[in-house]
């Protein structure tokens, strides 16, 4: 298992290109399932998730084609209705065929994806938004066994904004017979650039980016040309990889729109964020100051950016807490970031982080995917060495990690084991 391995304490200066979003192209490439004909999807990061995917959706039935310029060709031929376990368990994204199989076969038998690092990942709130809508299932040998004759519009309530519950439900409810309306959904830009997909398919659908969603069933969704909206938590990671190293980064092709809450903290902390039409200038020559983060369904704080932003906090002036809301065990990193000389309590779901720790580098494990990133930016910081093991993590969800920090002055190199 490869690790990366920082010499920290420079100051990183230069520019850094967003890619594609790792949580848009993924319901994306599910939805493309649904689409006669080819679908082209453009800017789709280089990813081991990614590459997960498209093996599923082979598997699925599917004609998959990965151009040299990046491009992703899908052509949906017979479609057979099982996921299998041994590509579910690496990615648990993988449940998002679920909506679409039943809505175009009427049948699926995906693995249940079971838990992972960050919590139990329950997947309760599909399955009855999936029931309402004339779905049965039945759990039994790790598969979830779905079946309906033909699924039928309906008026669903969510009991909390699922990210992946709401893409379920909004694929399946494109090619449901009549209209289905989605109460408090989520309103990641994530699902408005699905949505945005799915209409130029020939989705009938309004209110995405709002907490109610309204449907009108069609027959048929045709493959399309779509581009990929960049990812907003790259970009937040690479900013807050310029504010703890006391750099100057430009952070390009950035969804700029979709990082309120993050460019906000960081201003909070001191740090400078020159904000222009698709680019961020962030300047971090300042000491940072301590700040209380509470993580929500968007617009609030991302639980994607909580780690990061708490290698932050370890050596930023002052205490300050974070408070963990949307999963149950997203503190892996804490335990990590002790071993490199971090002050941090966790009582419950809330995190005391007692700033102006002097970071010293040390081997570290990854667990998670944001967890990683959060050793790479604390070991960016870090006087001396830090090796961060079981780098697989990271490559699940930032392309070339260390090439786009090498280009901005990082001394950070992958080392093979
Ligand atoms: C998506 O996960 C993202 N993954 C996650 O990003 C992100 O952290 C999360 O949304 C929240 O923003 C992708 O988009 C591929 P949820 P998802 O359903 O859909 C509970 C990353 O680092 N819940 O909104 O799984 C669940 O247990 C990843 O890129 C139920 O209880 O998130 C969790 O506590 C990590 N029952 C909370 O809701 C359900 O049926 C949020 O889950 C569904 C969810």
């Amino acid at each position: 298992m490869d690790k990366l391995v920082i010499e920290g304490g420079v100051p990183l200066k230069g520019s850094i290109r967003i890619s594609g979003s790792k949580n848009a192209s993924l319901p994306i490439l599910f939805a493309s399932l649904m689409c006669s004909g080819t679908t082209v999807l453009l800017n789709v990061p280089d990813l081991r998730d990614i590459q997960t995917t498209l093996a599923l959706l082979k598997y699925l039935g599917c004609d998959v084609d990965r151009s040299s310029n990046g491009q992703i060709k899908i052509s949906p031929r017979v479609i057979q209705p099982e996921a299998p376990y041994d590509l579910v368990r690496t990615m648990r994204a993988s449940i998002l065929c679920l909506g679409p199989l039943l809505a175009l076969l009427g049948k699926a038998k995906v693995a249940l994806p079971g838990g992972c690092a960050i919590g139990a990942r329950p997947i309760d709130l599909h399955l009855k938004a999936l029931q309402k809508m004339g779905a049965c299932f039945e759990l039994k040998q790790g598969y979830v066994w779905g079946s309906c004759k033909k699924l039928k519009g309906a008026h669903i309530y969510f009991d909390f904004p699922t990210v992946g519950g709401t893409e379920n439900l909004l694929m399946a409810a494109c090619l449901a017979e009549g209209e289905t309306i989605l109460e408090n959904v989520a309103k990641e830009p994530e699902i408005v650039d699905l949505a945005n997909f799915l209409r130029a398919a020939g989705a009938k659908i309004t209110g995405h980016g709002t907490s109610v969603i309204k449907v009108e069933g069609v027959s048929q969704l045709k493959g399309v040309k779509y581009k990929v909206m960049p990812d907003r938590i790259e970009a937040g990671t690479y900013m807050a990889a310029a504010a703890i190293t006391k750099g100057q980064i430009k952070i390009e092709n950035c969804p700029v729109e979709n990082l309120d809450a993050v460019i906000t903290k960081l201003t909070e902390m001191g740090i400078k964020c020159l904000v222009q039409k698709d680019c961020i200038q962030v300047v971090g020559d300042t000491e940072m100051q301590a700040v209380d983060i509470i993580t929500a369904p968007y617009p609030g704080f991302p639980t994607d950016m909580q780690a990061q932003f708490m290698a932050l906090m370890c050596v930023a002036k002052g205490s300050g807490t974070i408070k963990e809301t949307i999963f149950e065990n997203r503190f892996m990193h804490v335990m990590e970031l002790i071993r490199l000389g971090a002050d941090i309590k966790v009582r419950g779901d809330t995190a005391i982080i007692k700033g102006g720790a002097r970071l010293i580098g040390a081997p570290v494990m990854a667990s998670d995917l944001r967890a990683s990133a959060s050793l790479v930016i604390a070991g960016l910081a870090a006087e001396g060495v830090t090796e961060v093991n079981r780098v697989y993590h990271l490559d699940r969800g930032y392309e070339n990690i260390e090439k786009k920090l090498q280009a901005v002055g990082a001394r950070i190199w992958r080392e093979k084991k």
